[in-house]
């Protein structure tokens, strides 16, 4: 306990731990929404934000929370392992990308930085562009009514992610069902994982898996079973590839394999296998394939689909911002579809983007353990601290943003970004931890977005900051947010 004497820290009287005691016999649920909500959030907030970071005691356990700019380097540059705490989410995430560590993270981040550079990017613009096309259509059916978006969004952010891993979609591959699965299993995720770590009798995997309702229900299996047949069939659909290729020389053969390597992670992934398994490379275990498509996936459709959605609602708000993105499209979009220069010349978009993921993050908070004793803003941190970086807090911070509360998209305009230190703006992590996805996200958010401007004028049913959320590891609104989408050209109502 002494490691931490000069921490400023609070821990709790006697009289509230009995009345904390109380609050948790009633339930993970109750605590959930108790604890969690924008109101709740907010009145924690008004005592803890002049604080740099502050160590929470419960009981015996100490937790640091960082909550400001100046403390990123010390939390997420510096540590790279994954708080405990994300093991609660093992069951859904499996042994993916975001909760390897090591050795083992190191190797499969390298491997799926590849199929994420820049070059790679270009190529993922017609499939953003053929599935937003599919959303647009399917708004058309809808105007003049109010929408919830969430279904459709997700439907589209999913079949990006899974085109682009995967090459294959909803569309043209039998995956609506299981899409669907997926869907309702994701959102919910972090809230399970909060009444795991509530409940010490969930904590072994195989009591979790056997009697938590959330496991029982059968979704976690469908989608293990989804990606354990994706894989399945590439590696058939390669070694066929390998085995009967009786046409071609050995160098075509080289080449037509390497252009499908180049197809998508998936295909990567499963060369790599082969490699393994005919001795020229190291082996890749295949369960670590469905591991990092699963990781991909999920952590690839849910996000982009809630930043899009808060950035929709501020829109909404504010039509003058609305209309000048109109005109910025308008000047730069022809009738060419997209790619990544014109993405690159949408800088007002850009700008409304990256304001939308600072008021309304989609993940509120990242965590880390330290591994040995080290330093921290200073004083000494000790071996196996739990550091939890609340990514909300630092985007509140109204020494960096003034009236953190307002959307202001020209905060981040050229002129005055500047100010802005680039530990501040962290939506996407910081650090060698930092998204894989972080350049592909803004680039589907943005054509995502700009679609929906160039076809419609928006509306919705509630101002941006009236909007609750809940805050369990990923910032969602608690009821559907609605929007109305008019044709452009036609009258506002
Ligand atoms: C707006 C959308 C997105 C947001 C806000 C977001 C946010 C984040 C954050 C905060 C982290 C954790 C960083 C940390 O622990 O410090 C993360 C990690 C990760 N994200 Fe994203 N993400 C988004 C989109 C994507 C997409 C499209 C993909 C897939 C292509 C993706 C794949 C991943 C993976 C695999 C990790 C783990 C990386 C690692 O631990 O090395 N994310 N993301």
């Amino acid at each position: 306990m002494r490691k931490f004497d000069q921490y400023p820290s609070y821990s709790l009287s006697p009289s509230q731990c009995i009345f904390a005691l109380k609050e948790i016999i009633k339930g993970p649920e109750y605590i959930l929404k108790n604890y969690t909500s924008k109101t709740y959030i907010k009145y924690i907030h008004q005592f803890i934000k002049h604080q740099d970071y502050i160590v929470l005691w419960i009981t015996f356990y100490p937790i640091l929370f960082v909550l400001k700019s100046n403390c990123i380097e010390d939390s997420l540059k510096k540590h790279n392992v994954k708080t405990s705490f994300t093991q609660a989410f093992k069951p859904f995430l499996s042994d993916g990308l975001v909760l390897k560590n090591g050795e083992r993270w190191k190797k499969f981040r390298k491997i799926g930085e590849m199929n994420l550079k820049t070059k790679m990017l270009s190529s993922f613009i017609p499939t953003m562009s053929k599935h937003g096309n599919t959303f647009i259509t399917k708004l058309y059916s809808k105007t003049d009514s109010w929408v919830d978006l969430q279904k459709n969004l997700s439907l589209t952010t999913f079949n990006v992610i899974s085109e682009c891993a995967m090459g294959i979609s909803t569309e043209s591959d039998n995956l609506q069902n299981d899409a669907e699965t997926l869907f309702s299993l994701a959102p919910d995720a972090p809230a399970y994982a909060i009444k795991r770590l509530f409940n010490p009798l969930l904590w072994p995997e195989f009591i979790y898996l056997g009697y938590c309702d959330y496991a029982t229900s059968g979704k976690i299996k469908v989608c293990s079973t989804l990606f354990k047949h994706l894989v399945n069939k590439e590696i058939s659909r390669q070694q066929i590839y390998y085995v009967n290729d009786i046409d071609h020389s050995d160098e075509e053969k080289e080449e037509i394999f390497l252009d499908k390597i180049r197809d998508n992670y998936l295909s990567h992934l499963v060369s790599l296998y082969i490699d393994g398994l005919n001795g020229n490379d190291d082996e890749i275990p295949i369960e670590d394939i469905e591991y990092e498509i699963n990781n991909f996936i999920i952590a690839g459709f849910e996000t982009v689909k809630v930043s899009v959605l808060w950035t929709l609602a501020c829109i909404a708000s504010e039509p003058e911002i609305q209309e000048r993105i109109y005109r910025e499209i308008n000047d730069v979009l022809d009738d060419d579809g997209y790619d990544i220069e014109k993405l690159n010349q949408l800088t007002y978009l850009d700008c409304c983007v990256r304001e939308g993921l600072r008021l309304f993050p989609p993940i509120f908070s990242t965590g880390r353990t330290s591994q040995t004793d080290g330093a921290f803003a200073g004083r000494l941190l000790p071996k196996s601290t739990e550091i939890i970086t609340i990514i909300w807090a630092v985007h509140h911070d109204e020494t960096i943003y003034p009236e953190p509360e307002k959307y202001d998209p020209d905060r981040f305009s050229s002129e005055r970004v500047e100010s802005i230190p680039s530990s501040a703006w962290i939506p996407f992590g910081f650090g060698p931890r930092t998204c894989i996805g972080y350049r592909f996200a803004l680039c589907e958010a943005k054509l995502l977005i700009s679609l929906i401007i160039k076809h419609f004028t928006i509306q919705t049913n509630k101002f941006y900051d009236q909007i609750d959320f809940t805050a369990v590891i990923t910032l969602k609104p608690i009821e559907p947010m609605l929007f109305k989408f008019t044709p452009r050209g036609q009258i506002l109502l």
